[in-house]
């Protein structure tokens, strides 16, 4: 039954080295031989597949279905003994992350482009995830990557579709293929790190959540465990039903593409509290009556407050942030003792500081968090953690943000993007800037003086290695920030992305609209990276 498909040339254009997934527009993925060529290239690179068991499952964007029986038959033709697939080939990149740790599988194989809009002329993705629930090591990307160059046969079967619609178990060419419920397990985890009881009767007091899922993977985990499991009346999971192009949007929650959730939360009559995720789960973003609780400083109230639900009742170990995420994290770290780690952009740096037991939370920016309970980000798991000190200290997400403030100061942040760059443009923007970073320090830019600048070198304190210009970060003398680094994940030309932060100690301050706190800085970044005469850009696309 097993077919061996030659492939004469490689279409295969190839995933970056480094990055942990392959991200294309879809019709890519449909030229003949596109994704069979990565998947074999999976197969090939990493060792001891046969008789192993994998995870499979996607966030359920156009594409899903073909490529997991796709999968399924070169898993089979290439001696997988077992594949646990998500029921309708569904699974959120979180729940993933927690069945392979589960299941004690080999890897698995998660099917998104996160918060990429979906649809036959949009985004689709795979990626590879190790026997830790994360993202492959670069070690192992690298070798994927080596193989998709070379490879000139791949192997499958001559077989059918397999119905995945029910929870069965069945057999696709001697593999068994054991089709599962997505939520459940992921579901017993989260009831063993919060106290449903405690959240239950926060939604019976009648506490008001919106949640909006975005017609993305969210919507029947957040269903099932929020509404059904904790009481929250029906309707507070709004979007919730998974649509293959995510009803024409960007499941990306940020201000601009959750503009409607913002509306409502800012709006007379608001609800406690608004929550979105993204495509495949593993992004959220919180807001309170009012109030938006930007991911930096989310981050920071969960590491000050972690220890009022039951999974973390202990403390935690230590934090981590990337590198371009606030410093409002560090005080936290500071005032409690515990080690702070600063890793570059991306979830994959964090894999071994959780795996060691050097960090138990942390957290980007970019609307990602996370604990040692996975070993990706999980959009869901945060709400839940709000939620549970929410019940604990029976105030106002905005009577919790401000009284983080008041202990720690406050870190106004804000990231401009410029999307769509040309791509020399961004590339010799940031020569330039490297090129200068030596003459910076001591220099006066609109009344800033820079206190120091450099390119970002990384070393990962468990195994040594090194990963180098992750991202040029200007200090300056009054402790506010600037970062300047290119996006790894775009699919059109270059995203420069540009982070501002400045630290305010006066709760004078508080109130300041965040874009009006950090005008001289956004003025100095402009100055310093000549934005302008790069890209011709005057104003970021998208602000957050
Ligand atoms: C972006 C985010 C980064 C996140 C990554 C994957 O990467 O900035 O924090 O880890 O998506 O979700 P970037 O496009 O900046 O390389
Ligand atoms: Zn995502």
């Amino acid at each position: 039954m097993t077919r061996i498909v030659k492939i004469e040339t490689t279409p295969f254009a190839g995933q970056k080295p480094g990055t942990s997934g392959l991200r294309k527009k879809v019709k890519t993925f449909r030229e003949p031989h596109y994704l069979e060529n990565f998947v074999q290239s999976i197969f090939n690179a990493v060792e001891n597949m046969e008789g192993a068991t994998l995870i499979l499952g996607g966030d359920g964007r156009y594409y899903n279905r073909d490529a997991v029986q796709i999968i399924l038959r070169m898993a089979a033709a290439n001696g997988v003994a077992r594949v646990v697939v998500g029921q309708g080939g569904l699974l959120s990149t979180p729940a993933a992350s927690c069945l392979i740790r589960k299941q004690k599988a080999k890897g698995g194989i998660i099917l998104s482009a996160s918060h990429n809009p979906g649809g036959p002329d949009e985004d689709f993705g795979i990626k590879y995830n190790s026997d830790n629930g994360g993202p492959a090591p670069e070690v192992i990307t690298n070798a994927i990557y080596a193989e998709s160059q070379s490879i000139r046969e791949y192997r499958t079967l001559d077989t059918a579709d397999i119905e995945l619609s029910e929870i069965a178990e069945l057999s696709l060419g001697g593999m068994a293929v054991e089709i599962v419920d997505p939520v459940k397990e992921y579901r017993k985890l989260m009831k063993r790190l919060f106290n449903f009881k405690k959240i239950k009767k926060l939604f019976k007091s009648g506490f008001r959540l919106r949640f909006d899922a975005m017609h993305a993977i969210t919507g029947p985990y957040a269903q099932d465990i929020l509404e059904r499991k904790l009481g929250a009346p029906k309707g507070t999971v709004i979007n919730a039903e998974p649509l293959e192009d995510f009803g024409g949007h960007h499941p990306d929650p940020n201000p601009v593409h959750a503009r409607a959730l913002f509306d409502v939360m800012f709006a007379p009559g608001a609800p406690d509290m608004g929550a979105a995720s993204d495509g495949d789960g593993d992004r959220n973003i919180v807001l309170g009556r009012g109030i938006y609780v930007a991911p930096s400083d989310s981050l920071a109230v969960l590491a000050a407050n972690a220890h009022l639900a039951p999974g973390y009742e202990n403390g935690l170990a230590g934090v981590a942030r990337s590198m371009p995420t606030s410093c409002a994290v560090d005080r936290v770290a500071a005032e409690v003792g515990m080690p702070c780690f600063e890793t570059p952009t991306g979830w994959k740096f964090f894999g071994n500081l959780l795996d060691a037991g050097k960090a138990t939370l942390c957290g980007e920016e970019s609307a990602g968090t996370g604990s040692d309970h996975v070993r990706e980000k999980d959009g869901l798991w945060a709400v839940l953690l709000w939620l549970n000190i929410l019940a604990e200290r029976q105030e106002s997400i905005q009577e919790i943000m401000h009284a983080h403030w008041r202990t720690y100061g406050r870190n106004f942040y804000s990231r401009h993007d410029y999307e769509a760059v040309d791509s020399a443009a961004a590339e010799a923007l940031m020569t330039a800037l490297r090129a200068k970073l030596v003459t910076l320090p001591g220099q006066s830019v609109e009344g800033e003086t820079v206190a120091s600048a450099d390119d970002f070198t990384y070393t990962d304190p468990v195994d040594g290695s090194v990963s180098n210009n992750q991202g040029v970060r200007i200090l300056f003398e009054s402790g506010a920030r600037v970062v300047f680094r290119l996006s790894g994940t775009g699919t059109d030309g270059a995203t420069l992305r540009v982070y501002l932060e400045r630290y305010v100690a006066d709760p004078e301050e508080f109130e300041t609209e965040t874009q009006v706190a950090l005008e001289r800085i956004i003025g100095a970044a402009d100055q310093i990276a000549g934005i302008f005469q790069h890209t011709g850009r005057k104003e970021p696309d998208v602000i957050s």
